[in-house]
């Protein structure tokens, strides 16, 4: 049987924007149509949550671009996945190349914030998945313009989703969307939404303008 996996497309826009032209971005948002099988979410510097989800249309979801791993504290600086709800953001960003390679994150800390970014259950059960999602994102694809080709987009996906079969079931590498990223474009994203391992996308340069409906409704 084929896979249902919801289409996903995230759009992170990174430390960019003020008020007055993320402001203009969300209004063409919320005026276009999102196709009933994608689910849209964007993610504002953390600022700037809490005045996206106030100004963005309940079909878009709003995620925070990183998180602490505790409740809260003495932390300066951070935010914590209680805050991240509490402005009614329901996604986190977390391990992304830029947080490793301009702030030195590694794995470990990063296992841990996920953990602590899902829900009480997942804590208790981190075998859960149905809450994450997976991005392959090649750093020299990221903010280059160099995208990958599908074809290589579709092996290294496919590698992916063979490891979470072996790694965790079969139903979880079935279920898992796993997204793509990195220069993603209104002229790259047709044929990699045509490989059968790409879920989806997380989109950085190209989600701070109008053309990210193109990439919304690159499954159409
Ligand atoms: P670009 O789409 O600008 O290459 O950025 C990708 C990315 O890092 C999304 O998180």
């Amino acid at each position: 049987m084929a896979p249902s996996r919801k289409f996903f497309v995230g759009g992170n826009w990174k430390m960019n924007g003020k008020k007055q032209n993320l402001g203009e971005l969300i209004g063409t948002l919320n005026a276009a149509k999102v196709p009933a099988d994608t689910e849209v979410v964007c993610a504002p510097p953390t600022a700037y949550i809490d005045f996206a989800r106030q100004k963005l249309d309940p079909k878009i979801a709003v995620a925070a671009q990183n998180c602490y791993k505790v409740t809260n504290g003495d932390f300066t600086g951070e935010i914590s996945p209680g805050m991240i709800k509490d402005c009614r953001a329901t996604w986190v960003v977390l391990g992304h190349s830029e947080r490793r390679h301009v702030f030195g994150e590694s794995n470990e800390p990063i296992g841990q914030k996920v953990a602590r970014a899902l829900t009480k259950v997942i804590v208790d059960n981190v075998k859960d998945w149905s809450k994450v999602i997976l991005a392959y994102k090649p750093v020299w694809a990221i903010g280059t313009g160099k995208t990958a080709t599908p074809q290589q987009a579709q092996e290294v996906q496919e590698k992916l989703r063979g490891w979470l079969k072996s790694n965790v079931s079969e139903a979880v590498a079935q279920s898992t969307p796993i997204i793509y990223g990195g220069s993603v474009t209104g002229a790259t994203c047709k044929e990699l939404a045509g490989q059968p391992d790409v879920d989806g996308f997380l989109v950085g340069g190209a989600s701070l303008k109008p053309k990210f409906m193109d990439i919304i409704n690159a499954k159409q």
